[in-house]
């Protein structure tokens, strides 16, 4: 096991910068999740630490050692692609071996070790199968245990999951933090999807067009999204937000102001940087942090009229769309809330969950 660390990584393809300063570290025994949209160089990163591409400027590190300019034998690590191609005529069991046998690992160390990962993969009884007698989740699980058989310091993984339907995506993910917990290895595991970064990760690093947004555990990035990308990008549905102005009243409460829309901002709300009196900003709500008044009994300070555009019901919750003025906000409910489309009532605001944003540099202000 060891430690990974990423150095003031540069990397440029010609004269595209892919990714920009790039520091970070991963803790020994860690499952870092590196999440993000398309392109913005998630693979990359990975593809760098994995040696099969070389930086621009940095350094990067596994454990103790410089690893920057180490070939990729040399670095003692395994990763597993989202396309990974098994060797179609050699069995499950050969497959598993192929890589060992290549280092010249004595026969019976191998047997031993695959007949461990076949335990642990569920993988015992289909040893002698070939690939094509496979199912799509067993060939996954074969990938992933070639790379298990090698013992790395660290595993890189990118995007495993991705050729698997949505039932088997679920339990191959449950069954890979198990697997984590009982080998304690490195891991690094790449995916653009929120709900398996947030879902596997003991902490998630956020990338944003080559650039690092914010590097935290689940909850963190949830309740406290150092900006409005990361606030955007993590749930789902995704935070609602509002322009709005910032302005005190002549008691010193802060407000947020738009149109018919007037929040009192509790105080540990405040914004926690110095700012003018007036200001304009960004107002983010989850959408589980309202709530629908179908009778309007109005709070001054924490709700505004409203009306139900579109209800979407998914059983336990249900969606409702809400017009707001000029704006349309998502409200997750209880699944058995009595809300009709085109209704008019209230919308609450929970306003000690408000998160207020700098329009501008679209950092966090609270
Ligand atoms: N060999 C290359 N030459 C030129 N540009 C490249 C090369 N490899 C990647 N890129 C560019 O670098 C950017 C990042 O690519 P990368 O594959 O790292 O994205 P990603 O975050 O893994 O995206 P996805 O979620 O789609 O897999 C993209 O704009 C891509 O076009
Ligand atoms: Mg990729």
């Amino acid at each position: 096991m060891a430690s990974v660390r990423f150095d003031h990584v540069v990397k440029r393809f010609g004269s595209l910068t892919v990714l920009h300063d790039l520091a970070f570290e991963v803790q020994d025994g860690e499952f870092l999740v590196l999440v993000g949209p398309s392109g913005c160089g998630k693979s990359t990163a990975l593809r760098l630490l994995a040696g099969l591409e070389e930086v621009t400027a940095g350094e990067i590190y596994i454990g103790e050692r410089r690893v920057t300019h180490l070939p990729p034998k040399d670095r003692d690590i395994a990763m597993v692609f989202q396309s990974y191609a098994l060797y179609p005529h050699m069995t499950v069991y050969d497959n598993l071996a192929f890589g060992l046998k290549l280092r010249g690992t004595p026969r019976a160390e191998i047997a031993r070790r695959v007949e461990a990962v076949a335990a642990t993969l569920g993988l015992k009884d289909l040893l002698q199968r070939k690939p094509r007698q496979l199912s799509g989740g067993q060939r996954q699980r074969v990938a992933l245990g070639r790379a298990i058989v090698r013992e790395p310091r660290v595993f890189l993984m990118d995007e495993p999951l991705s050729n698997l339907d949505a039932n088997l995506r679920v339990q191959t993910r449950a069954e890979l933090l198990r697997l984590h917990q009982r080998l304690r290895t490195t891991v690094v595991y790449v995916t653009h999807d929120q709900v398996e970064a947030m879902t596997m990760g003991q902490r998630i690093a956020v990338l944003n067009a080559g650039r690092l947004q914010q590097l935290a555990p689940p909850q963190v990035l949830y309740d406290h999204p150092a900006n409005r990308f990361v606030a955007g990008f993590i749930g789902s549905p995704a935070m609602n937000f509002l322009e709005a102005e910032l302005t005190a009243d002549e008691r010193g409460a802060l407000w947020v102001v738009n149109g018919a829309l007037r929040l009192q901002l509790p105080r540990e709300r405040s914004p926690h940087v110095e700012t003018p009196r007036e200001r304009a900003v960004v107002v983010g709500i989850r959408p589980e942090d309202l709530t629908w008044l179908p009778d309007g009994e109005a709070l001054p300070g924490t709700t505004a009229p409203a009306r139900v555009e579109v209800v979407e019901y998914l059983g336990a919750e249900l969606l409702a769309h809400l017009r707001l003025g000029e704006h349309t906000v998502i409200a997750r409910l209880p699944g058995e809330s009595a809300v009709r489309p085109q209704a008019v009532g209230t919308v609450a605001f929970n306003t000690a969950k408000l998160h207020l944003f700098d329009p501008e540099s679209e950092r966090a202000l609270t």
